[in-house]
């Protein structure tokens, strides 16, 4: 899997699955932009203990002139964009409860990251990718809208409408020679979610015991699937979505 001459963003790239992505880029590669809503500088220091080479940036995800900014500064200083890993989310700080408990201010919080942030990193990379003849996008999901789990239903809604964005703008984008894929993760012990107990206590063992490979999930799990999309051997292939579970949910 060679991503050399690869230029490629990682949001969210500080802790978990984001920041085990951006290593394992860099160590294939490619040039990483590791951000997140503080610059990640300990991100970049793990992609240059593996020999990689990146920057960290600052970008949040909620503002467009951050995300503007965060293409600007992948072109300006490392030459072009062939990549964007969306994978910045509300996710391990959600406490799971019924609906009714879940107010509308916290299901906004979370679309404006989880979907409205998602559709912003595009809007920033996808004209330098028109410009350079072409790209590859990479959204991060999660296997619940597969499943329809109960107790987090926001999250749920909030991945479920990205599946859909994945194959639209997949059709979108196609003429243009940008390639839109997913990959859904089932349930990992990040970083965020080893200091949340009561994700721990509800959907460890559950998620262990559904799984073909019945073990634990770690960032470092996703990361293959992530990079194979990248990849040339994933020239003709978009809107895809790749479970990465451990043959829990068969799709
Ligand atoms: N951990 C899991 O079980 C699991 C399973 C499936 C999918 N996912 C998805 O994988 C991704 C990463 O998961 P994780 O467990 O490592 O998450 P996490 O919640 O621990 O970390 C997500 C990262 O996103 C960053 N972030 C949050 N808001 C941001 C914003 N506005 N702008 C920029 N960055 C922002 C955080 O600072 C953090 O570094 C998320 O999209 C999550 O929904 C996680």
């Amino acid at each position: 899997m060679d991503l050399n001459n690869k230029r490629i963003i990682v949001t969210g790239a500080a802790s978990g699955i984001g920041r085990a992505i951006a290593v394992a880029l860099a160590s294939r590669g490619a040039a990483v932009v590791a951000t997140d809503v503080r610059a990640p500088h300990d991100t970049l220091a793990a992609i240059e203990a593996v020999g990689g080479r990146g920057i960290a940036l600052a970008a949040d995800v909620t503002d467009p002139v951050q995300t503007d900014a965060m293409a600007a500064q992948c072109v300006e200083r490392l030459g072009g964009i062939e990549g964007l890993v969306n994978n910045a989310g509300i996710y391990s700080t959600i406490v799971p409860r019924p609906f009714e408990q879940i107010d509308l201010d916290e299901w906004r919080k979370l679309f404006e990251v989880n979907v409205f942030g998602l559709a912003r990193c595009c809007q920033a990379v996808v004209p330098h990718m028109r410009a350079a003849g072409g790209g590859r996008i990479v959204n991060i999901i999660s296997g619940v809208p597969f499943k329809g789990i109960p107790f987090m239903l926001h999250y749920v809604a909030s991945k479920g409408a990205v599946l859909g964005m994945t194959r639209s703008l997949a059709k979108e984008l196609g003429p243009a020679n940008i390639l839109v894929n997913g990959v859904a993760p089932g349930f990992t012990l990040s970083d965020g979610v080893m200091h949340n107990p009561v994700q721990l206590e509800k959907l460890r063992e559950i998620s262990r015991n559904a799984r073909s490979l019945a073990r634990d999930q770690v960032a470092d799990d996703v990361v293959g699937a992530v990079g194979f999309f990248m990849s040339a051997g994933a020239d003709f292939i978009t809107g895809q979505t790749l479970l990465v579970d451990g043959g829990s949910h068969f799709n």
